[in-house]
């Protein structure tokens, strides 16, 4: 998690007391308990966390099937819903996941080593301070992504893009002649807005995973908004409270399921003809 200049209530604390920060702007809180919001960003408390010391991300080699990304700058709000009614699904499904909600985690831009030459983007990646090795990682063992994103001016986030950008060592094995790591493996995407821009956005999204080797579950992409006629305070109840959201949801994780259980990965293993822009 990124460091911003603190701002930090620490005065009259005592010993029950620890430190929050919260995991949008970083602003830091002394309590027993996070704040009521965020008095720096306005952030609702659950983006509070505890505000330890931590390690880069690291991944135990334990295989599981599908990788679980919000990729909003919230962890836990419209965006997080859609994953949380993914989670459930997967849950019921007796599915094997991991969730990670990329605002708790340090990714750095991509350094672009491709842009200079293409042998200087290797894999695994020549940047290893920060999280992305261990998503790599995970990407490479899960047999399926379901990657959830808000609409940013009719795009990704900022998050996710990093994010994407930075699996530009994988997608160029194919470049170096060797052996892909994701090719055969399924995508499933989830999109969040409050008015318009989610079928240009999730459209996006696929494409890299295309040149990935990815394949797009069929009925693979769910998306809600709720309209430019409201104020977006109203989304997160109207987003509760809509049915719509979580059929498709389940929906998306269903088809994203039932793919990943035709074990196309294995099957088309060493079949397929990497072809890219
Ligand atoms: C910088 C920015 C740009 C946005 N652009 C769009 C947009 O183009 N289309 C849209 O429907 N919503 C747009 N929104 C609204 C968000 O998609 C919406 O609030 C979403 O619920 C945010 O997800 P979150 O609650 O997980 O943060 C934008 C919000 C921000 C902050």
């Amino acid at each position: 998690m990124r460091d911003t200049a603190p701002a930090m209530n620490d005065q009259n604390s005592t010993s029950s007391e620890s430190t929050w920060r919260c995991t949008v702007c970083g602003f830091l809180h002394r309590g027993e308990r996070p704040p009521r919001g965020c008095p720096r960003c306005g952030s609702p408390t659950p983006e509070f966390l505890p505000a330890g010391e931590r390690t880069w991300l690291t991944y135990d080699g334990e295989p599981f099937d599908v990788l679980l990304v919000n990729g909003s700058t919230h962890r836990a709000h419209n965006t997080s819903y859609m994953v949380d009614i993914a989670e459930r699904e997967l849950e019921s499904r007796g599915v094997s996941y991991r969730r990670f909600n990329l605002s708790e985690y340090t990714i750095d831009h991509c350094w672009c080593c491709y842009s200079v030459k293409a042998e200087y983007c290797t894999y695994p990646c020549r940047n290893s301070q920060d999280d992305m090795p261990a998503f790599h990682q995970m990407l490479a063992t899960a047999k399926a992504v379901i990657v959830a994103s808000p609409i940013n001016w009719n795009n990704m986030s900022a998050r996710l893009k990093d994010f994407l950008d930075r699996t530009t060592c994988m997608q160029n094995l194919f470049h170096l002649d060797r052996p892909g790591l994701t090719d055969g493996k399924v995508i499933g995407i989830l999109i969040s807005g409050h008015e318009d821009g989610a079928i240009k956005t999730a459209l996006d999204i696929s494409l890299v995973f295309e040149q990935m080797g990815y394949i797009l579950a069929p009925f693979g992409i769910a998306f809600r908004t709720h309209g430019s006629q409201y104020n977006s305070g109203t989304d997160a109840e109207f987003f509760r409270n809509d049915e719509m959201i979580k059929n498709d949801v389940r929906g998306v994780v269903s088809n994203v399921v039932e793919l990943m259980l035709l074990d196309l990965e294995s099957r088309l293993k060493g079949r397929l003809v990497p072809v890219s822009e």
